[in-house]
């Protein structure tokens, strides 16, 4: 019998970054070819969306172990739904049950960052499954650093490849100016531009929430220069916008796209359930 052709549909969301998935069920076990396939699409196009899925907190881990080590260290205090395992879950919501927040990143805009760039080892991938959305705003934009670090003139990206800049983080700040207001806080220190280990591409790899300085540069300097990669990363020509339904699986590569959020009504519910992959080598 001849053997079933995987049925796995691309299509591109926006000329920098991201697919929309289609034709695979997530709630199904993935074999080994799909598997391939579904990791090739990741690198080719960074941001991978899985629209209409229906799938377990389980499922989710196991579909995050396709990139790497999923996290399972349990993170969550409160699990909204204590059917289901909370090896590695973490819940971005703004919902509060008996006064208590059952998540993480609760209110309003977020930034561009990458996710775990304060620590030597930043998280390889994030995973978010979409189980209740805002009627307006919420969405998820992606920023695609590779397209970014390719637009910019000779000069500056051989430059931009010799330095370094610092990176930090303080729980649950959403904005720069938070982000920045106290000097004990996490950081690590990362190259500007990173070569990614599959696609071989060059990104850069600074963000308006985390990105606090260029190592060796003045302060003026280093912001000024800092500020005007910002705007130049955060233009629509780099950015992909998500607007969430629930049911979507998305995953995205934090060594070669930031992300970020847009304002919602706080008196909307918004619940997304969320996996990490990190390095083998992390702690
Ligand atoms: C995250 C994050 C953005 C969002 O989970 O790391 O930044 O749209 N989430 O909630
Ligand atoms: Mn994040």
């Amino acid at each position: 019998m001849a053997a079933i052709l995987p049925s796995l549909k691309l299509d591109p969301m926006h000329p920098a970054v991201g697919a929309r998935v289609t034709g695979v069920d997530l709630a199904r076990q993935i074999d080994t070819e799909l598997a391939q396939e579904i990791r090739d699409a990741f690198t080719q196009y960074s941001v991978l969306c899985f629209p209409e899925q229906d799938i377990t907190n389980d499922h989710q881990a196991d579909f995050a172990a396709l990139f790497g080590r999923a996290d399972t260290a349990d993170r969550t205090k409160e699990d909204p739904d204590n059917k289901q395992s909370k090896r590695g879950v973490m819940y971005v919501s703004n919902i509060k049950e008996n006064g208590k927040a059952i998540g993480v990143l609760p209110d309003g805009e977020m930034h561009f960052h990458s996710d775990g760039a304060h620590r030597d080892t930043p998280y390889r991938a994030t995973t978010l499954f979409a189980i209740e959305v805002p009627s307006v705003g919420g969405e998820t934009k992606f920023a695609g650093m590779a397209a970014a670090y390719d637009a910019l003139p000779a000069d500056k990206r051989a430059k931009f490849d010799t330095l370094q800049a610092r990176h930090v983080f303080n729980y649950n700040k959403t904005t720069r100016e938070e982000m920045r207001r106290e000097d004990d806080v996490a950081h690590a220190i990362h190259p500007l531009v990173k070569i990614h280990p599959d696609s071989g591409r060059k990104s850069l790899y600074v963000s308006r929430l985390m990105t606090c300085n260029i190592v060796d540069m003045e302060p003026d300097e280093s912001e000024e220069v800092l500020q005007s990669l910002f705007d130049h990363c955060e233009s629509p020509e780099f950015v992909y916008e998500h607007k969430w339904t629930p049911g979507d699986l998305v995953i995205w590569d934090n060594r070669s796209v930031n992300h970020a959020r847009n304002d919602f009504p706080a008196d909307e519910r918004r619940m997304l359930r969320r996996y990490t992959v990190s390095e083998p080598d992390a702690d």
